[in-house]
């Protein structure tokens, strides 16, 4: 049984999927044990308390500084017995002592085809904004694990979504999500949970 611990820190839509997956059994041997957000008030909270799973927030700002709110998340996530961390738009940057603590067992969904829209101040609407200013045609969705940098680790799975000459950036973010991230990340958990994915040299593969 995969042992998912969950980061948030807004709708929690992934994590709706990630939830209904598991729900319908396209997502097996699967449990998630916790979900935590830094925000007390995120709906995500509020969506995995209507499923009994446990939750709670754990802010940075109740911490002295960074360093300690690493150690108090990593230490939440091995007494947890987690076997995998997912950020599901979690908007917290996870310090080195965290991201040291699991080494190829962190994954993130962001909402473009890395290595475009990525990086420092691309999260959320942001994205789907510079994506439509830029006037690309093609957008998409990554899964990749976390490493030290912000979007730079090993990619895992990504899925291309067309632009439309009438997207705003809400209508875009949407599609992304639903065509995109929604599927790619309980994909990327089961293979993950299946043993099926290796890195080597920092490149991801898929067996
Ligand atoms: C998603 O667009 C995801 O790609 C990004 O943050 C957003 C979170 O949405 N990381 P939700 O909280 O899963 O609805």
């Amino acid at each position: 049984m995969l042992r998912l611990g969950i980061l948030v820190s807004g709708g929690g839509t992934n994590l709706q999927a990630i939830i209904d997956n598991i729900e319908n059994g396209a997502l097996s041997n699967t449990k998630i044990t916790t979900v935590i957000s830094n925000k007390e008030k995120a709906h995500a909270l509020v969506r995995a308390r209507q499923y009994n799973i446990d939750a709670c927030c754990l802010s940075p700002k109740d911490y002295p500084d960074k360093e300690s709110f690493d150690c108090a998340l990593r230490d939440y996530f091995i007494n947890k017995e987690v076997d995998l961390i997912v950020l599901a738009g979690y908007l917290v940057v996870l310090g080195e002592r965290f991201v040291s603590a699991f080494p190829n067992k962190i994954i993130n969904i962001h909402p473009s085809l890395i290595p475009s829209f990525c990086g420092a101040g691309y999260y959320g609407l942001r994205v789907h904004e510079a994506v439509l200013e830029r006037g690309v045609k093609i957008t998409g969705a990554t899964v990749h694990f976390v490493d030290k940098g912000t979007d730079t680790g090993p990619i895992i799975l990504q899925k291309a979504v067309e632009v439309l000459p009438t997207d705003t950036k809400e209508i875009l973010q949407k599609r992304v999500m639903l065509e995109a991230e929604w599927v790619l990340l309980p994909k990327a958990i089961q293979l993950y949970g299946e043993g099926k994915i290796k890195v080597k040299d920092g490149k991801v593969y898929i067996s």
